[in-house]
Parts: C-alpha cells; sequence; structure tokens
C-alpha cells in the first residue's frame, strides 16, 4: 500500500510526464505535446508580462493618447475541478489603432498584451495567465468590448486537485469605463491530469482605464500632427527679483504657475495652427481676407502666449518660453477632401475650441482682482472671439465650395460633438486667490463650453439647413 504522501509523489510525477504510465502511453506526439506545454507555459507566461515591462516609457506614464499601461485588481470565481474564489492583479498594455483619447475621437480601438496573477481560495494556489488582447468601445468613451487568448497556468489546489497548462481565452465589457467584466475559460492541455476546464467569471478595475482616460476637450486651436493633438515643451530659467507679491500660499502658486504654463503651451500650439491654415486656405483658393486673417490670428497667438508666460513667470519668479513648433506638413487630400478637412477642423478648433476659449476668458476676466491679468484675459477674450468668428467663416466657405460631401461630413461631426466640457483636474488651492489670479473653478469651466456649444450646434444645424 502506497503512502499518501508517495502518492502525490507519483500524482505529480505523472503530471510532469504526462501519464505516460498512469493513464496510459498515448504516443511519441502526446509526449511532444506534454513537454511543448510545460516549456510554452511559463515561456509565454514570460513573454506576455515581458510586453508589459517593456512597453515605451510614455505607456507606462499614460501621457501619450496612443500607448496605455492600465492596472488593476480583479475578483473572480471559478468553477471546474472545484469552485474557487481569487484575488488578484491584471496588468495590461494597449496600443491604440483607432480613435484617440481626445473628446473629439470616435469609438477607441486597441491591441496589446496583458498579464494576470490571482491568488486563490486564501491559500497557497495561484493562477498566472499571460497573453494577447484586442477590442474596442461600442460608444464613445463608453462600454466597450474586448477579447482576450494566451496562456495560463494553475498551481496544484491540493494533492487531488493538480496543477498545470492551460488555453486562457476570454471576451468582456472593458473599454474606456474603469470598471469592467470578463468571463474566461480555460482548457487544460492535453496530459495535464485530468483537470476539468474551467469557467470564470471576473470583476476588475483598472485605472486609467484600457483605452486611457476619457477624452479632454482642449479649448483654443490645437494643433495637429499626424492626426493627434501636440502641445509644446516650455523652457525655463530662474530670474533676478522677487516673485508677484501677494499673500499666497506656496501649493496656490505652484498650482497657478502650472495653470498659466499650460495656457501658455495651448496658446504657442495654436500659432503653427493658424499658419497651416493660412496655408491650406490658400492652397485650395481661399478667399484672400480669410487667408489673411488666418495669419493675423498666428501673430494674436504670439501675443496670447507672451501674456501667459510672463504671468506665469511672474509667479514663479523664472522666465518661461515654450518650444514654437513647426506647422503639420500638407495633407495631400483632393480637393473635396480637403474642404471637409478644414470644414470639421474650423468647427472643431474654432466654432468649438475658440468660441469656448473666448466665454471662458471672459469669466476668467471677471474674478480677476490682481493687476494687468484682467486686461490681459480681456484682450485674449476678444481675440479669441474674433478666431471663433474666422472658425465660422472658414465652415461657410467650404460648405458653398464643397457642395454635398462637406455637408455630409459637417452634418456627422455637429451630430457627433462632445456633450461634456473639458475636464480639468481640481488644483490644490486656495479659492479666492484662485480666483484673483484669473483662473475659474469646474463649473465655470463647464457653464463656458456649454453656453458655447449650445449656440454653436444652432447656428451650425442653420447653415446645414440652408447649404440643403
Ligand atoms: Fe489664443
Ligand atoms: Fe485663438
Amino acid at each position: 500500500m502506497e503512502s499518501r504522501a508517495g502518492g502525490g509523489v507519483k500524482r505529480a510525477a505523472r503530471g510532469r510526464l504526462g501519464n505516460v504510465s498512469g493513464l496510459g502511453y498515448h504516443g511519441p506526439s502526446e509526449v511532444l505535446m506534454v513537454s511543448l506545454s510545460s516549456r510554452l507555459g511559463p515561456t509565454l507566461c514570460a513573454l506576455g508580462a515581458a510586453a508589459i515591462l517593456l512597453a515605451p516609457g510614455e505607456a507606462r506614464a499614460a501621457d501619450d493618447d496612443i500607448h496605455w499601461f492600465s492596472p488593476g485588481l480583479i475578483l473572480s470565481l471559478s468553477f471546474g475541478d472545484k469552485i474557487n474564489f481569487g484575488l488578484g492583479l491584471d496588468a495590461r498594455y494597449s496600443l491604440l489603432f483607432a480613435g484617440e483619447t481626445n473628446c473629439f475621437s470616435s469609438e477607441r480601438r486597441a491591441i496589446g498584451a496583458f498579464a494576470q496573477a490571482s491568488w486563490l481560495n486564501f491559500s497557497a494556489a495561484g493562477r498566472f495567465a499571460a497573453g494577447i488582447h484586442g477590442g474596442g468601445e461600442i460608444e464613445r468613451g463608453g462600454f466597450g468590448v474586448n477579447g482576450e487568448v494566451g496562456w495560463t497556468y494553475r498551481t496544484a489546489l491540493s494533492e487531488f486537485h493538480p496543477g498545470g497548462h492551460g488555453i486562457h481565452a476570454g471576451i468582456g465589457g472593458i473599454g474606456g469605463q474603469i470598471v469592467d467584466v470578463f468571463f474566461r475559460g480555460t482548457i487544460p492541455l492535453l496530459g495535464d491530469d485530468g483537470r476539468k476546464p474551467e469557467f470564470t467569471v471576473a470583476v476588475g478595475a483598472h485605472f486609467p482605464p484600457m483605452y486611457g482616460e476619457p477624452g479632454i476637450c482642449d479649448i483654443g486651436r490645437r494643433l495637429r500632427m499626424n492626426g493627434r493633438f501636440v502641445l509644446p515643451g516650455v523652457a525655463g530659467a530662474p530670474r533676478r527679483g522677487r516673485a508677484r507679491s501677494g499673500k499666497i500660499d506656496e501649493a496656490t502658486r505652484a498650482a497657478l504657475v502650472s495653470a498659466w504654463q499650460g495656457d501658455a503651451r495651448g496658446e504657442c500650439a495654436s500659432i503653427p495652427a493658424f499658419l497651416a491654415l493660412a496655408r491650406d486656405l490658400a492652397a485650395v483658393g481661399a478667399p484672400r481676407d480669410l487667408v489673411d486673417r488666418a495669419l493675423a490670428s498666428a501673430a494674436d497667438e504670439v501675443r496670447h502666449t507672451e501674456l501667459c508666460a510672463s504671468i506665469a513667470g511672474d509667479l514663479a519668479s523664472m522666465t518661461f518660453a515654450p518650444d514654437l513648433l513647426p506647422p503639420p506638413r500638407r495633407s495631400g487630400l483632393d480637393r473635396t477632401r480637403e474642404l471637409s478637412r478644414l470644414c470639421i477642423e474650423s468647427w472643431e478648433d474654432g466654432c468649438l475650441g475658440e468660441g469656448a476659449a473666448a466665454e471662458r476668458a471672459r469669466r476668467q476676466a471677471r474674478g480677476a482682482k490682481e493687476p494687468g491679468i484682467g486686461a490681459a484675459l480681456g484682450a485674449i477674450a476678444s481675440d479669441e472671439a474674433r478666431h471663433a468668428e474666422l472658425g465660422w467663416r472658414v465652415v461657410e466657405w467650404c460648405l458653398s465650395e464643397g457642395g454635398r460631401p462637406v455637408r455630409e461630413a459637417l452634418g456627422e461631426a455637429v451630430a457627433a460633438s462632445p456633450e461634456g466640457p473639458a475636464r480639468e483636474e481640481a488644483p490644490e488651492a486656495e479659492a479666492s486667490a484662485w480666483r484673483g489670479y484669473g483662473r475659474i473653478g469646474q463649473h465655470d469651466i463647464d457653464a463656458a463650453w456649454e453656453q458655447n456649444l449650445g449656440l454653436a450646434r444652432n447656428t451650425a444645424e442653420g447653415m446645414l439647413r440652408a447649404s440643403g
């Protein structure tokens, strides 16, 4: 009679040897499969983990809008050899191949790699999986579907429930949302010791969400490079003399510097964006007035950059200057498509973005108490209103020149334009100083966006009716 310990060793040996002696010898091909499975399992798990760890640095920082690293926690319940409760980690790298994380983006789609590790039943048992995943949102920023396939390895649950390798497949709802639900199946590989397939239901939470954080509506005219939005970096050096006076705590001062510096970068990005607009309008034969106004707008954005950088610099006792980026290359589209592109971009960046920027600057100016800041914001507000007006004129001209294709493209863009305004991280700042130095809270930011969006939609729908 064999001892329990002896039986365990033999069962383990059978697992490793793939039933060569225990359940019958099935031929050299199965031995080969078993041998491959025992090597490939850990190898593929390691490859999945390596794909995540080797993802580009910016992916892990989650500051690039096509690479996302999304760690998460999962709770699972598995049904198979026995019912197992799992508590685990799920890390995903996703590469967006459709859509972006800005608020005008269409539904996002991604492929990538995942790695999971779960602790089972609060015991010494665990389950590991790695592989590839892919899917996309069904609605923008909302629910999505994602599938995954890979390799899994579960350690023994007890001496009666041996562990082993398996094929892992799953489908679930995951995407723009933080919380996800997954259904997963594990098929034990040939040669493992009588294990049943396992079915798992898992609930997880990933942050940032797998396809990145929900889109942010930038305001003002944005710089697009290869279909993506870019912002310049900023250079800075300490300067002599005291920082702008005023009793503000350090956290508030830092938040103000960061906010005004961010505005300087956005304004500076608008300079090449307007130069490109002037160039592209000239290339499709736009009236000279439109081209001249685009060039003049680039000059306005130089002033806005200087105003915002100097407010940030005064607060920090630094001299700041953003990099001037080059204008994007010509699109290479035929004239009709180019007219559609110019029309849509002017709708998004001019009618919506700069219209909201004008309203926002007006609200900022109203609360500004510090010398010079209210005047700077007043000047920015009236310039941005003029830029929004230019956006409307470009839309109007493109509609009249491009006919039906442009009308249809604009109709789609107006219907899809975002309900949600720009979201900003709540600053750690004292409220009255924040307003006094020309900043506003999320409520005013939302209101500025919504007020402009409502008016802009009505105007665009009127234009579409008139042009139809
Ligand atoms: Fe501006
Ligand atoms: Fe502008």
